[in-house]
């Protein structure tokens, strides 16, 4: 079943019922303001950090689902409603959620008057515009009351929620004509402050929340609304609001436009003692005069789309298949750039004050978004790279404001380091920048402690060779990639505290996927360092991974699978050996798509027992069998119910894994029904199940073991975004970024079809036309770039050269 339907033309989804099964949201902003919106006007807004700087409240786990937004009420006559239907649930005439990128547009009609909401936040500014526009549809005059409403944040969303014995005394506003002006915290900080403000004259306003619903009501039933009158409330403690009221009478036929700001502003830290709690007003005047009429959000709006075309330019796919079409034009590439945005902060699933950015996860998203904004995905990169320790090891997260390792989660993931070989390696292959190597970058942020990057990446590499377990495989650490897989540690309530566990020699929990993992970016380190010409070191990283190849040929296979781990007691973990987790996803992904055993036939096998053991029609799960049981010994996995999450879910993040590795090895038709499987379009029919936004990728859909197989949770912030859009685009479609330029290897489905693909690439235009006359999987028969044929795969890049042609013949 499916709750609206795809407009690729205009880049949306149409939302046409208002009764999704969860919220639907879409984000908007690019820089620094960010909002979150929901199909029917739930979210909030916050300024740089979800967590410290929080405009306005949202109620996560509250019922019913989705409440707290930014509402705007209509009342004609008797009728109280509201365009995006939440939160009176007035029943509607007609109703249209339209998520764009970056913005979002809402229609509701009612008894004859229809209202239009265009959401967005602006390229440059820090705030969110809403036009409103209310049109007479009717044959006769319309006398008609239109309320605003949004609920303040005390800035910190944490403590906002927690310190109610301080909170509820601190709330202040400030009301000049038309502006709505939330000064908490203005009193010590003296530097910030919210606006909310509209374009017009108004009849009244509220700031009191209480005031404004009564206090027994929630905002389904508002006092001042139902009974049509603003009680020009004035908010001292207690919860902040901001409220206008506009009386407006439409003849037949007429619309009456509206321009709302909701504003983040910024005084200068040093403004004097005396002017304390008199609000500066300048900043929101220079901000609120921007954005005046129509025509200042039209251009506005023009600009933000301008940005977005550009972006999704760079990467442009024309092919028979609409749904492939539309994920990597829009959808993919779209959601690779929210995860830029918000790393794992802020979303639905994600409550924005509690994880800061990974290092793990902001590394893979830049897989992602690499090819989009390059410039960025460089600071990034040394951002990152200034968090690690002299060792090689990294802090977990950092906190994006400070940019500064969090002290509280630590390190010991043993899979980070390996990450920022990949990103990096990423980048550069991209860009050709290879400057950013020799960059000066710091130790756990301390300037007296820096090396270049190159020396990074050599000590993440180290890292791994120095820290080995007894089967010469990487020690595992507090966990790799899967977080929850915990084996030198315990904790009797996982989520809380660990604790170090196993024999008294020390932690010795290996994991073979750290080393599937060691010798596809081993590869890459080398490829990096030959590009320094630094070939004795290329040369020493290739006998390191050819040592652990090895390691895993001897210690890592089970027969027809890789083995997953070794705990810390020396058993193995993903084996036939066990009684339940005999085999997981992520050892059988990531060695087979590096290539270990391709000669003696390993990956083959292994994706054969992948495919056997762990598909389901919505996709590979984790592991099989699920744990049925909690073992202590594992970690946090067994504590998840059998199904879900990294007991037995579907890890939509690591399924890519397996369709790239069945690329290697040449198997089209099954590394697309691998793709299919998760991809979003693909199961929009199904969104009844699936429940999830059916535009963006989630986190996991539920395993065959649970009772709700194939329902989805934690949509949007997930290095599915990016490892989903490395496979379809760089080997499905094969267009691979090498040093010496971008290489052409497609693996697709046999009845796939022609395609051509238009691609930016450092300072070059290609227009690439792949055709398939045998109708093969993969294989490249021919290769013409501007009437050249060339050798081989790589279209060779020339420097400033601007446009490219080329032609390829696959069979
Ligand atoms: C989840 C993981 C997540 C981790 C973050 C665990 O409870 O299962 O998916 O990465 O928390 O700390
Ligand atoms: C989500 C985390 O953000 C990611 O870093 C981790 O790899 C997966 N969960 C699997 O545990």
């Amino acid at each position: 079943m499916k709750y609206g339907y795809f407009d690729d033309n205009n880049k949306e989804y149409v939302i046409t019922s208002p009764k999704t099964p969860l919220p639907w949201i879409n984000y908007l902003g690019c820089n620094e303001f960010f909002s979150l919106i929901s199909n029917t006007c739930g979210g909030y807004s916050f300024y740089k950090d979800a967590k410290l700087l929080r405009l306005t409240r949202y109620r996560y786990n509250d019922s019913p689902l989705d409440t707290n937004g930014k509402y705007f009420y209509i009342k004609d006559g008797d009728t109280v409603w509201n365009p995006g239907w939440q939160p009176t649930k007035t029943p509607l005439d007609a109703y249209e959620c339209r998520h764009g990128i970056g913005y979002s547009r809402f229609m509701g009609a009612k008894n004859g008057v229809t209202a239009k909401i265009l959401a967005f936040v602006p390229m440059n500014d820090t705030c969110e515009l809403q036009q409103l526009v209310i049109t007479n549809d009717s044959s006769e005059e319309k006398q008609l009351s239109v309320f605003s409403y949004v609920e303040w944040c005390l800035w910190n969303a944490d403590d906002d929620m927690k310190n109610f014995q301080r909170n509820l005394s601190i709330g202040e506003v400030e009301v000049i004509g038309s502006t709505i002006y939330h000064k908490t915290e203005y009193r010590e900080r003296r530097n910030h402050f919210a606006v909310y403000s509209v374009n017009t004259d108004i009849d009244g306003f509220d700031t009191s929340r209480d005031d404004f619903l009564g206090a027994y009501n929630g905002p389904d039933k508002p006092d001042v609304v139902l009974n049509g009158q603003a009680t020009n409330s004035i908010a001292s403690g207690w919860s902040p609001i901001a409220s206008h009221q506009i009386n407006i009478k439409l003849a037949p036929g007429e619309s009456r436009s509206f321009v709302f700001v909701l504003g983040y502003c910024e005084n200068p830290q040093d403004l004097k003692f005396e002017s304390l709690n008199v609000v500066n007003k300048a900043p929101a005047k220079a901000l609120l005069d921007k954005y005046r009429t129509d025509a200042d959000v039209e251009k506005a709006f023009a600009e933000l789309n301008e940005y977005w075309d550009g972006l999704l330019s760079r990467y442009h796919l024309e092919s028979n298949n609409d749904k492939v079409n539309r994920m990597v034009n829009i959808w993919n590439q779209y959601q690779c750039m929210v995860t830029f945005n918000m790393s794992r902060s802020a979303s639905y699933y994600e409550s924005g004050i509690g994880r800061g950015m990974g290092f793990r996860d902001s590394c893979q998203d830049l897989l992602g978004f690499v090819h989009l904004i390059p410039e960025r995905a460089r600071e990034r990169i040394i951002d990152i790279a200034s968090t690690q320790f002299e060792d090689g090891s990294a802090y977990h997260q950092y906190q994006p404001l400070t940019k500064k390792g969090n002290s509280d989660i630590g390190s010991g993931f043993n899979d980070d380091p390996l990450w920022l070989i990949a990103g990096t390696s990423a980048y550069v292959r991209e860009t050709g920048d290879l400057s950013i190597l020799n960059e000066s970058v710091p130790y756990d942020n301390d300037e007296s402690k820096a090396t270049t990057l190159m020396e990074h990446l050599k000590r993440s590499f180290d890292y791994i060779v120095n820290h080995k377990g007894p089967h010469n495989l990487p020690l595992i650490g507090r966990a790799d990639w899967n977080d929850c897989l915990n084996l030198n540690c315990f904790s009797e309530h996982p989520g809380e505290s660990f604790q170090t566990f196993g024999p008294s020699e020390g932690p010795v929990a290996e994991s073979v996927f750290i080393a599937g993992m060691f010798v596809k970016y081993g590869e890459e380190y080398a490829q990096l360092c030959e590009q320094l010409n630094m070939t004795d070191e290329a040369a020493y990283a290739r006998a390191q991974v050819e040592d652990m190849v090895n390691a895993v040929m001897i210690s890592g296979w089970d027969g027809s699978w890789f083995v997953r781990a070794y705990d810390a007691y020396g058993n193995k973990i993903g084996s036939r050996e066990c009684e339940e987790g005999q085999i997981y996803i992520e050892s059988n992904g990531f060695c087979s798509l590096a290539g270990i055993g391709m000669a003696e036939g390993l990956p083959r096998k292994a994706l054969d027992s992948v495919k056997e053991r762990l598909d389901t029609k919505y996709g590979v799960m984790i592991l099989q069998p699920a744990y049925t049981k909690y073992h202590l010994e594992l970690g946090e996995i067994s504590s998840y119910p059998p199904g879900y999450k990294e007991n037995a879910g579907i890890f939509c993040h690591n399924n890519p894994w397996v369709s790239i590795a069945e690329t290697t090895i040449g198997r089209g038709d099954r590394a697309f029904e691998v793709y299919k499987k998760t991809c979003p379009a693909y199961i929009e029919d199904i969104s009844e199940i699936h429940r999830t936004e059916p535009y963006v990728y989630s986190q996991m859909v539920a395993g065959a073991d649970a009772p709700r197989h194939g329902e989805a949770k934690n949509s949007w912030l997930t290095g599915t975004a990016a490892w989903t859009f490395v496979n379809i685009s760089q080997y499905i479609l094969g267009l691979y970024p090498t040093h010496s330029g971008l290489s052409i290897d497609p693996c697709i489905p046999k009845d796939f079809g022609d395609f051509t693909l238009t691609r930016k690439f450092r300072e070059g235009t290609y227009n690439i036309k792949v055709t398939n006359p045998s109708h093969v999987e993969k294989g490249v028969r021919a290769l013409v770039v501007d009437g050249v044929t060339v050798d081989g795969t790589v279209i060779p890049y020339e420097a400033g050269k601007k446009t490219y042609n080329v032609e390829v013949v696959m069979g």
